[in-house]
């Protein structure tokens, strides 16, 4: 049986498909290429010496679908495929509702008519809105969403609570990821933003190797350790493992679940920026910056649910989180573009 990938060819996509192979999964990616490249993919398959079938196609293009799951033993599907730019989703908002909710729907539609019933959707932080105690923790209510990509994530993840309780041999697994970085360990494949990053990881790695001239720091007058914003990293290879276990999961949920995929700890803006600093060896000049809108002073995961139910929880640190993102920048300066 097989697991088909949708945005297998992305940052997290590929770090995750590189695990399914490692362990022996037989993997299938459908992705548009739309924000990634197929050097991604031909990296995982040197360094696990396993090979993914890839199909260059779309998520709203139900004949590819349909020719997907008839030509592939397909069990279970993860569905990384979507838009992930807040900032971008504030000004085209059809797009994201298209892409991330009716590509969402027509997978679904097509997966019931081929009778694959069993599924993991990358959900994020997000959909506890602006208003949530922190840490953010399962059993509060989603919703508040401050932007159409988080409204996008919040909506899917309404149509899989209600579609799972539709149907009872349909399971629904939604990982809300706090704040993925680095990359696979080898610096082979890592996070290859679209032009200037909009996330901070990249940002940061960018100056360090000379594309950019200095960071920008978002407020540091938040009320928070040293008024920069605070978040909940976590490593994308552990956020790939995570996925493993809440596929392995999947025959034993019933409906709808929700788990929280982040460290369950707090870092600082400046405090990311000196770690990386030491991992690297390479001063990260920096100015600051008014407040980016939109952004929240600090929230971090409550990580527990995962760690209980799906054995699951971080193994990687800060350390490993920042020399990754630095042996792939400095491996890669230009991204997979080379
Ligand atoms: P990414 O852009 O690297 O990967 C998404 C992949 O989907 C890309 O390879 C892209 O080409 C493909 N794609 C986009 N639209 C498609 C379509 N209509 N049909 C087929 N393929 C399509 O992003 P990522 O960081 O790997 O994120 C993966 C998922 O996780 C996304 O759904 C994202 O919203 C979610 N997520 C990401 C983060 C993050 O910080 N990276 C945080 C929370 C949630
Ligand atoms: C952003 C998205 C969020 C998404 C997440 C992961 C926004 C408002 N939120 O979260 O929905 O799930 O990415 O993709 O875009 N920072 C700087 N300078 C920079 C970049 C960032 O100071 O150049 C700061 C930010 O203000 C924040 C922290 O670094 O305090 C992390 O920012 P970022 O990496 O963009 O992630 P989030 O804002 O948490």
């Amino acid at each position: 049986m097989a697991v088909l990938v949708t945005g297998g060819a992305g940052y997290i996509g590929s770090h995750t498909v590189l695990s399914l192979l490692m362990r022996g999964d037989e993997v299938v990616v459908l992705d548009n290429l739309s924000n990634a490249s197929r050097e991604s993919l031909r990296r995982v398959e040197q360094l696990t010496g396993k090979t993914a079938t890839f199909i260059e196609g779309d998520i709203l293009d139900r004949a590819v679908l349909q020719a997907v799951f008839a030509q592939h033993p397909i069990q279970s599907v993860i569905h990384f495929a979507g838009l992930k730019a807040v900032g971008e989703s504030t000004r085209k908002p059809l797009e994201y509702y298209q892409n991330n909710v009716t590509g969402t729907l027509v997978l679904l539609e097509e997966m019931r008519a081929a009778g694959v019933k069993q599924f993991i959707f990358s959900s994020s932080a997000t959909v506890y809105g602006a208003n949530a105690p922190v840490p953010y923790v399962e059993t509060t209510e989603i919703g508040g969403t401050t932007s159409p990509y988080g409204t996008s994530k919040l909506m899917v993840e309404l149509i899989l609570r209600d579609y799972a309780a539709a149907d009872a041999d349909f399971s629904a697994i939604a990982l809300r990821y706090f704040n993925p970085v680095g990359a696979h360990d080898s610096g082979e494949i890592g996070e290859d933003p679209n032009g200037i990053p909009n996330n901070l990881l990249p940002y940061i790695a960018q100056v360090a190797v000379g594309r950019l001239p200095a960071l920008g720091i978002f407020g540091d007058d938040y009320p928070t350790q040293d008024g920069t914003g605070v978040r909940d990293y976590i490593h994308v290879m552990d956020l790939a493992e995570g996925h493993l276990k809440a596929l392995d999961k999947l025959p034993a949920i019933q409906g709808y679940k929700a788990y929280n995929l982040g460290a369950g700890e707090g870092y600082s803006v400046l405090e990311m920026l000196k770690a990386f600093e030491l991992a690297s060896g390479k001063p990260v000049p920096y100015e600051i910056k008014p407040r980016r809108a939109g952004d929240l002073a600090a929230f971090w995961a409550d990580a527990s649910l995962a760690e209980k139910e799906l054995n699951w929880r971080v193994s990687r640190g800060l350390s490993e989180m920042m020399a990754d993102t630095w042996r792939w920048q400095q491996k890669n300066p230009q991204g997979f573009a080379q």
